[in-house]
């Protein structure tokens, strides 16, 4: 497959190191297994996430140094509302440190304890902040979404049958809000097309329910959009977003992704004043005043100008092309992975790559502890070991699919670097069947992938 070349010259440089394989058998050890445990000088090749790991450009650095730092009323403050109310048509927009912070801020405000969050599947801070609230989580994915192997075109849809059965069933009073995340994070960065939302919109208004955009990768979706929704071939990104947004009420949005900052986030209201009033008052609380939320006046410049760039149907086609690269090259090597290719990186079907490892000992992290082993490679389980017991039981849950992402940084790695990872992934299949589990020794309560430690299961 042709690669799409980098539509930009790189201006500044960061090394990189290679170490051992001896070596890194040491990191892990010393990380109980978990590789958030890690020093990211002993990581080669990190894709651990696509989130604050992009390069800004240097239009972004430039706005860095005239970023104004004023306590209140700053001007980059009115920049980014100018930006931003252009881009998503909402009227109310709020800046915050990073995505979870508008969650944190979002859900305790809309959610009455044991209230349910619906959504086409939650990512797991989301998730982690409706549990904070008291709130339960459900996912109601479509079928697709659990069937790797059959590539279709929007397998980040909602399912709305199970969504209108499910209202039916509980009732409409016991549901806090429909959260549409778009790209579909945990099902493989996947979209979700204008008709769905479309049609999750019209069951939302008929029940008098709020739908909450969780809208991370909204530019990536909105390329798919354009790419695969007939409606949409003529229409330009910008179009289809304020589309998009124009069907939510409420938006939450790390800006570590598609406005390519390093740290930021956005909350949005469209046409309700009353939630805005009780908004504003825990954004003070949590984040500080309104026109800095939790950031500083330079990171507010550098988000207004990455949310323009992070809009540029050639810089988001050469940004899906990168995953649709590496994709390709796994298909060479007959490495599953969940099809067609999403939007921020690769996941792998550890569960199918890996069958001898029941999900209880986690394939999708076994995989990831592996291609650290095999080539400093640092990637991340989407699967049972990032979803969190049940919020009312404490119950272990089985992930509907096991993978391993392999999220890939905004602007960072070159097309050799894909070579290297899928060439390492080869090598692991080679010897797949000597892979073994793990098991969890200590974990949090909630959002436990992140500090949980873990050993080896010996077979
Ligand atoms: N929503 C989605 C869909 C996300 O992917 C993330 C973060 C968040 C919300 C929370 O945003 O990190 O700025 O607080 N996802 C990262 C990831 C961490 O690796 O996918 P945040």
């Amino acid at each position: 497959m042709k690669y799409i070349a980098e539509p930009f010259k790189i201006k500044s440089v960061e090394p990189l190191r290679i170490t051992t394989r001896e070596y890194r058998a040491e990191r892990l050890k010393e990380a109980n297994y978990n590789l958030f445990g890690l020093h990211s000088d002993d990581v080669y090749i990190d894709l651990l996430t696509d989130s604050g790991t992009g390069a800004m450009s240097d239009q972004q650095w430039a706005g860095i140094m005239t970023g104004d730092e004023s306590y209140s009323g700053g001007r980059s403050y009115f920049k980014l509302l100018e930006v931003t109310r252009e881009i998503f048509g909402y009227d109310w927009i709020q800046p915050v440190h990073q995505g979870r912070a508008a969650e944190k801020v979002l859900f305790p405000t809309i959610t009455t304890p044991g209230q349910y969050v619906v959504s086409n599947t939650l990512f797991d801070t989301t998730r982690g902040h409706v549990a904070l609230a008291e709130g339960r989580d459900i996912d109601l994915p479509c079928a697709e979404s659990r069937l790797p192997e059959v590539a279709s075109d929007f397998k980040g849809n909602m399912d709305v049958a199970a969504l209108e059965e499910f209202i039916a069933q509980h009732g409409a009073d016991t549901i806090a809000a429909i959260v549409m995340t778009i790209t579909n994070n945990a099902v493989g960065g996947q979209p979700v097309s204008i008709a769905n939302l479309r049609e999750v919109r019209s069951v939302a208004d008929k029940f008098g329910l709020l739908v909450v955009i969780d809208a991370a990768r909204y530019a990536e979706n909105a390329y798919f959009v354009k790419q695969r929704e007939a409606e949409f071939e003529n229409a330009t990104i910008r179009d289809i977003t304020r589309e998009t947004f124009a069907l939510g009420d409420v938006f939450t949005m790390s800006a570590k992704k598609d406005a390519i900052v390093n740290i930021g986030g956005l909350l949005g209201v469209r046409d309700n004043p009353e939630l805005v009033e009780r908004l504003k008052s825990a954004v003070i609380a949590a984040e500080g005043f309104l026109t800095y939320g939790g950031l500083a006046g330079r990171d507010l410049e550098a988000m207004a100008i990455g949310l323009e760039e992070g809009l540029d149907e050639s810089y988001l086609q050469y940004r899906v092309g990168q995953s649709e690269y590496l994709a390709a090259k796994l298909d060479d090597f007959g490495i599953p992975y969940q099809k067609p290719v999403g939007g921020h990186g690769v996941f792998v079907d550890a569960g199918a790559l890996l069958p001898q490892i029941p999900w209880h000992q986690f394939p999708g992290q076994a995989l990831a502890l592996e291609l650290y082993l095999e080539a400093g490679i640092r990637s991340v389980d989407i699967g049972s070991f990032m979803l969190d017991t049940d919020s009312a039981t404490g119950e272990a849950r089985q992930s509907p699919k096991e993978f391993t992402r392999l999220a890939i940084p905004r602007r960072v790695y070159t097309q050799s670097h894909l070579d290297v990872i899928a060439d390492a992934l080869h090598a692991i299949k080679e010897r797949a069947a000597e892979v073994s589990g793990y098991e969890i020794l200590t974990q949090a309560k909630v959002m436990r992938h992140f500090t949980a430690k873990l050993r080896p299961v010996s077979r």
